[in-house]
């Protein structure tokens, strides 16, 4: 949560800054602010609304603003309302500040170091940049030790001194900073899509490593003072693959690039037709040993690790549970050394799901992740990782990234059946081969798009609606009704259909819209009655059904047919015919798609 950058170099800062704030702004949009440091006035000046980055530009516009040195900040509210004051960045005295995550104990140090009264925000963040500033001396980086030592809780902390012209300084707790050094000067940031425009070499800070930027150098150092020398990675992203590349919102290019995405996902870890996971060095061993799995995740990618639940439940007959990662520690999980805990998260950072993860490698659990940004917090805390090629995804409802991990937990799904002795070799080619034309299934799906604007368009004014569906139908229900409400604001709700009866019912009534998936063949008729019983009470039915199911269907439902695959893998062109109905029932209704209210791409709250 909160995007943060730096730059100090060769260029002017503005328009860099400005430029990554839009590429960061996923990760809150409440607010936007630059502070930059100009050499000639020895001076930092700072200029901060509430709103977003286009609201912040215009509050630049009116400004003067020459430096080559400064830093910037997208705010997710978390301390103090949204509000100009409690924009970041924050100076007090000397010392300016941006800041992503959550200082704990900031009453506490705004008492202990008398700090009220130099407070113009409500804001946690303001209280580090008082402390630094009560701590500072002459030492920039005995300030910052003093200071983080006495911080608890998470914090990206990335700071100026007003008498150390162009010359950033960084640390971290939890949340993240990567930076990068190109032939135009040294850049930082919260993630690397804001680094992607100039390089796609960069790395980590570590934990506790004071981070300095020079316009022509950087520096790291450990808190007894070490250097620590970088370990740059690439990112295989292009240059450019982080624009809308003429689309008018980043998630309809994203539900488009999904063919792509899971193709490469798939051939990236297949040889010879079979799951291969060499490449990530995965042994044999991890799924052969274990005698459970458990899935943590949240949002999203807690509903891909459902569609891997009914996978392993049927194919490999385990015990399989899907954690919402923010409850799994507090819930006694069980788990110990014969569990394989699989965190599935696109950003990588999700704490709820970093803080799972440990958990349970604390207990003993092997581990794997299922991660979509390299080098993230959750790849480097797990022992194996397997990273999905969906490329940047900037739009914060995830699609592209749902769809490369069930890719992932087919093919992992595929191996685990051909070491533990489930399937022969021409079973597991067989499941691969199938798993292979699901980028066509979806091309089918994509082409037909209209179709599905036109269903959109019905529901436009609905204010609730409620989606069912049976085994796999209602998994991917779960995560079809997630998107429809992140984007459009209809209250809608997903249940399985046989449980309708026992309460949600009740609120069907003459019109209220009703999407019915129906893919599963064994679970068909079923299905069908439970679709009757809600049309017989008034409710307006849109059915997406696989093709070869459809049968003798009164005409008066809206249906949607799904391209023909084997009943487990409908789920990827099912779930894109509801993102596309989401992302149309939202842009017809003139939304800001990329960025709906309250949310956030990434959450590094708990
Ligand atoms: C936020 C995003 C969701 C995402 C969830 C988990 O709520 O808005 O799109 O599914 O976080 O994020 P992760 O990065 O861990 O997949």
């Amino acid at each position: 949560m909160c995007g943060i950058i730096g730059y100090t170099g060769k260029q002017e800062v503005k328009e860099i800054l400005l430029d990554a704030l839009e590429a960061l702004e996923y990760r809150g949009y409440d607010s936007a602010g630059i502070a930059v440091s100009d050499s000639a006035k020895r001076d930092v000046e700072i200029f901060k609304c509430a709103g977003r980055v286009s609201d912040l530009r215009k509050v630049c516009a009116q400004e003067e603003i020459h430096a080559k040195c400064g830093i910037g900040h997208t705010r997710w509210a978390t301390h103090g309302g949204v509000s100009d004051a409690n924009a970041h960045p924050h100076k007090v005295g000397r010392v300016t500040v941006v800041h992503n995550g959550i200082i704990e104990n900031y009453k506490e140090l705004a008492a202990e170091y008398h700090l009220s009264g130099q407070l113009q925000s409500e804001t946690d963040s303001e209280v580090a940049a008082a402390l630094l500033n009560a701590l500072y001396e002459s030492d920039p980086k005995e300030a910052v030790y003093k200071a983080v030592a006495r911080l608890e809780g998470t914090f990206a902390l990335v700071i100026l001194f007003e008498d150390v012209p162009e010359t950033i300084f960084s640390i971290r707790n939890v949340s993240p900073i990567v930076a990068t050094q190109s032939e135009e000067g040294c850049m930082l940031a919260s993630d690397v899509t804001a680094l992607c425009r100039f390089t796609n070499r960069y790395f980590v800070v570590p934990e506790y490593c004071l981070l300095e930027l020079h316009a022509d150098s950087l520096r790291m150092q450990d808190m007894e003072g070490n250097v620590v020398e970088p370990e740059y990675m690439e990112v295989n992203w292009g240059l450019n693959s982080s624009d809308k590349g003429g689309y008018p919102f980043y998630m309809e290019k994203e539900i488009m690039e999904q063919p792509k995405a899971i193709q490469n996902t798939v051939e990236n870890h297949i040889q010879n037709g079979m799951p291969d996971f060499t490449e990530e060095g995965i042994p044999d061993s991890l799924f052969q040993e274990c005698e459970r799995v458990c899935v943590v995740a949240c949002g999203t990618a807690m509903h891909a690790g459902l569609i891997g639940q009914a996978l392993i439940k049927s194919i490999l007959n385990m015990h399989i549970d899907v954690e919402l990662a923010s409850e799994y520690m507090y819930t006694d999980p069980v788990v110990d050394e014969k569990t394989l805990v699989i965190a599935i998260s696109q950003s990588g950072e999700t704490i709820d799901t970093l803080e799972a993860l440990k958990y349970a490698r604390r207990q003993g659990a092997r581990s794997l992740a299922i991660i979509n940004v390299k080098g993230s917090s959750i790849a480097r805390e797990s022992e194996f990782v397997l990273y999905t090629d969906a490329g940047p995804e900037m739009a914060v409802a995830s699609t592209k990234a749902y769809t490369t991990q069930l890719a992932l937990i087919y093919l992992i799904v595929a191996k685990m059946a051909q070491v533990r002795g489930v399937w022969n070799e021409a079973q597991v080619k067989e499941y691969i081969a199938e798993l292979l034309r699901v980028p066509a299934a979806i091309e089918q799906v994509l082409e037909r798009r209209r179709e599905i604007h036109l269903i959109a368009k019905n529901i436009l004014e609905a204010k609730d609606l409620f989606m069912i569906g049976r085994g796999l139908d209602y998994s991917l229900l779960l995560e079809g009704s997630l998107k429809l409400k992140e984007v459009s604001y209809i209250h809608s709700e997903a249940y399985a259909s046989g449980e309708l009866k026992h309460g949600p019912i009740a609120l069907i009534t003459n019109h209220t819209p009703v999407v019915a998936v129906v893919t599963q063949s064994r679970l068909m008729q079923k299905e069908i009655s439970n679709i009757k019983e809600v049309q017989s009470r008034g409710a307006r039915v849109i059915l997406f059904i696989k093709e070869a199911l459809l049968q003798e269907l009164k005409q008066e439902i809206e249906i949607f047919t799904l391209p023909d695959l084997k009943d487990e893998f409908m789920v990827i062109p099912a779930s894109v015919a509801l993102q596309l109905m989401a992302y149309y029932v939202s842009s017809d209704k003139g939304f800001d798609v990329d960025k709906p209210r309250n949310l956030a791409k990434v959450v590094t709250v708990e």
